[in-house]
Order: C-alpha cells, then sequence, then structure tokens
C-alpha cells in the first residue's frame, strides 16, 4: 500500500529550551513549506500539545527569529507525557489537528515522550536540542555549543578576579548528568582542574595538595570547574578553604548559561537538522532522530539513540587529564 503524503506537520520544542531552537523552528518551517505542507506550531511542549495549544505558523512567523536565544515556541516538562493517558490523549490531539508528522526539538526526555507517542500512530523525527549535549549517536547537540561560550566568558571573568585575590575558586557548570559542558569550559579556560560526575570523585585532600603545591612558585589563583552533576559545589568551596587556608570563592553559572544569542554554528546546524527533519517526514520515515558525527549528517533509529549510552566527550576528556596532570608534574618536580 502507499505511504499517505504527508500534508501537515507539528513541530514543538521541549525539556530544557536551548539557544539555537529557533533557528530549527524557522528551518522547519521554511523547509515544510517548500514541500507545499502545512505547519502547526504546538507552544510549550508536550503539555501544549495536551492542552491543544496550537497555530499555524507561515514564514512570517519565523523572520528574525534565527538569531534569538530561548524557543519562540516555548517549552515545558509535562510529566503527563509519561501516563498511558497523557500519550493517548497526545494522539487524539495530532489525530484531531490532522498531524501527519510531528518534528520534535529535545532531549532524550523529549525523545522517550517520541518514542511512545509513534506507538499510538504519531510519525515521529527527533532534532536533538539540549545545551547538556549528552545524546548517544551525535556528537552535536543544539545550544552545546552556546552554552559552552557562555560558561567559558564567564570563567574568564572569575579568573581575572581570582588572579587579583590570589584566590581559589570553584565554578559551577551546568549539564544535568553530563560531565560534557564542564570538560569543553575547564579546558578551553585553562582551568586547573575539573570535577565530572562521569569518573571517580578525587578527594578534597588531593585538590588541597595540588592548591597547595601549585601556590609555592606558580600563579596564585586556582579554577577548578565542578559540574552540576557532582553537586555540592558550596560545601566544596568551605572544605577546600579549610583545607587549604587559602580564601576559596565559588560560583553557580546556572541559567546564565542556558539563555544568549546562538552561535554561528548553531544557527547553522540547527538549521541542516531541522531541514533533514522535514525532509524525512516528506519521504514517510518516521521513528528517527537527525545527528551529526565526523562524517556529517545523517538519521538513526530513535530507539537505537535510547538504548545507547549518552554521548561522552572522551577526546576532550583525556586532554583535560593531560593538561592538568602535566602542571602538577611540573609543580612536583621543580
Ligand atoms: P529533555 O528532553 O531536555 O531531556 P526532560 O527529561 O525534562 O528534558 O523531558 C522533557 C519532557 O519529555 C518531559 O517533561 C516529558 O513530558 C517527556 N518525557 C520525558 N521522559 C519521558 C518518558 N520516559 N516517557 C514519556 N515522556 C517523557
Ligand atoms: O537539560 C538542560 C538543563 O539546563 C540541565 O543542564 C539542567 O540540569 C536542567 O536543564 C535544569 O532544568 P530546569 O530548567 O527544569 O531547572
Amino acid at each position: 500500500m502507499e505511504e499517505k503524503k504527508i500534508k501537515t506537520i507539528g513541530v514543538l520544542t521541549s525539556g530544557g529550551d536551548a539557544p539555537g531552537m529557533n533557528a530549527a523552528v524557522r528551518a522547519v518551517v521554511l523547509e515544510a513549506i517548500g514541500h507545499g505542507m502545512k505547519v502547526l506550531g504546538i507552544f510549550r511542549g508536550y503539555s501544549g500539545l495536551l492542552s491543544e495549544q496550537i497555530r499555524e505558523l507561515g514564514a512570517d512567523d519565523v523572520a528574525g527569529i534565527i538569531g534569538k536565544g530561548g524557543t519562540i515556541l516555548e517549552t515545558s516538562r509535562c510529566p503527563q507525557m509519561q501516563t498511558e493517558e497523557g500519550l493517548e490523549q497526545a494522539a487524539a490531539v495530532c489525530r484531531k489537528y490532522g498531524i501527519d508528522g510531528l518534528v520534535i526539538v529535545g532531549g532524550d526526555g523529549s525523545f522517550r515522550g517520541a518514542q511512545k507517542l509513534s506507538k499510538h500512530g504519531v510519525k515521529v523525527i527527533g532534532v536533538p536540542g539540549t545545551i547538556d549535549g549528552d545524546i548517544a549517536c551525535t556528537d552535536y547537540t543544539i545550544g552545546f555549543d552556546t552554552a559552552a561560550n557562555a560558561a567559558m566568558e564567564a570563567i574568564d571573568r572569575i579568573r581575572d578576579t581570582a588572579s587579583s585575590h590570589e584566590c581559589v575558586s570553584i565554578v559551577e557548570v551546568m549539564g544535568r548528568k553530563s560531565g560534557n559542558l564542564a570538560l569543553w569550559c575547564a579546558v578551553a579556560d585553562g582551568a586547573e582542574r575539573v570535577l565530572i560526575p562521569e569518573e571517580k570523585q578525587v578527594d578534597t585532600d588531593t585538590i588541597a595538595a595540588d592548591i597547595l603545591s601549585r601556590r609555592k612558585d606558580g600563579p596564585k589563583a586556582y579554577i577548578l570547574v565542578n559540574a552540576e552533576g557532582n553537586g555540592h559545589t558550596r560545601e566544596l568551596a568551605e572544605e577546600i578553604e579549610k583545607k587549604t587556608g587559602v580564601h576559596t570563592r565559588y560560583s553557580v553559572l546556572s541559567f546564565l548559561q542556558r539563555g544568549g544569542i546562538p552561535t554561528c554554528r548553531e544557527r547553522i546546524f540547527a538549521t541542516l537538522m531541522g531541514q533533514r527533519a522535514v525532509s524525512l517526514l516528506a519521504k514517510g520515515v518516521t521513528n528517527r532522530v537527525v545527528v551529526h558525527n565526523p562524517e556529517g549528517f545523517s538519521d538513526v533509529a530513535i530507539d537505537e539513540v535510547l538504548n545507547k549510552k549518552a554521548h561522552f566527550c572522551s577526546d576532550v576528556y583525556e586532554a583535560s587529564q593531560r593538561i592538568m596532570r602535566d602542571c602538577r608534574i611540573l609543580t612536583e618536580t621543580e
């Protein structure tokens, strides 16, 4: 039997907002219009799908949004999607509005919702959108680059004042359970140490000894990047100060990292991903996630993405260990 032609698609953003989501939404709308499809924007993620906050989007609605942070569609966390009733209702709303295919821009949680929705007959395509950069099968997620740059700039500023006061500064960087963002900004900022949830926790005696040994002759400022997944940043700062006697400050970057103007890379990658999502739906393809890898853009089964381990930047991790260890060895052998 011939596949039913896709006439109407829906697009929503879900989970934490991420800079570049607007570029993806714009690309979805413009690409779909190019395919002669009608596009329905679903506002406030899955919550908006359930409560039917839906309206048609045209080229004018997405004009001028490519450079804006956040998401014009808004987003939400929607616990109802984790219930059978919620999923049935979401599928019913899709039927009611004639949504033949749905593009979901979000993180792995959003893809779990999409996977379940597909079992209720909705054609779904996922586009990775999360500042955490932790989705399996892809080395790029929308928002990571901008968030990493935002954190990097913030830590640059923190280093200026830490150097001026010769103190220790502990900076907590977002990323939920993933240490990727922390790793990237720690390496980009020349931090003295980074702590991530993926590795065995280093004890505070070792950190204190490292701080004191570096202070003997070298620069006195010490930047430690602590991934959000480890938590306890304030307690860590208090303990380090007690053990070293060195004034130790801490800063939690939090949402400062999540908003802001998307980088050029973000705008381009999100555009290509959004276009690809629509092209897949136009071909009748479903249950896929658009991904990026060294070979370029492609798509993989949503099940595969959700069954594999979260993406971890092991090359940046190795680099961080070598760079930070080299400094310690130098200090210790001097
Ligand atoms: P992200 O998509 O960034 O990982 P969340 O984990 O908060 O963010 O997920 C976003 C939304 O996706 C949730 O609020 C919920 O509506 C839906 N979702 C998450 N996990 C599931 C699940 N296991 N089953 C169904 N829906 C889910
Ligand atoms: O997933 C993106 C993210 O910003 C994580 O880094 C963070 O742990 C979480 O969302 C915060 O979520 P909320 O917006 O619900 O506080």
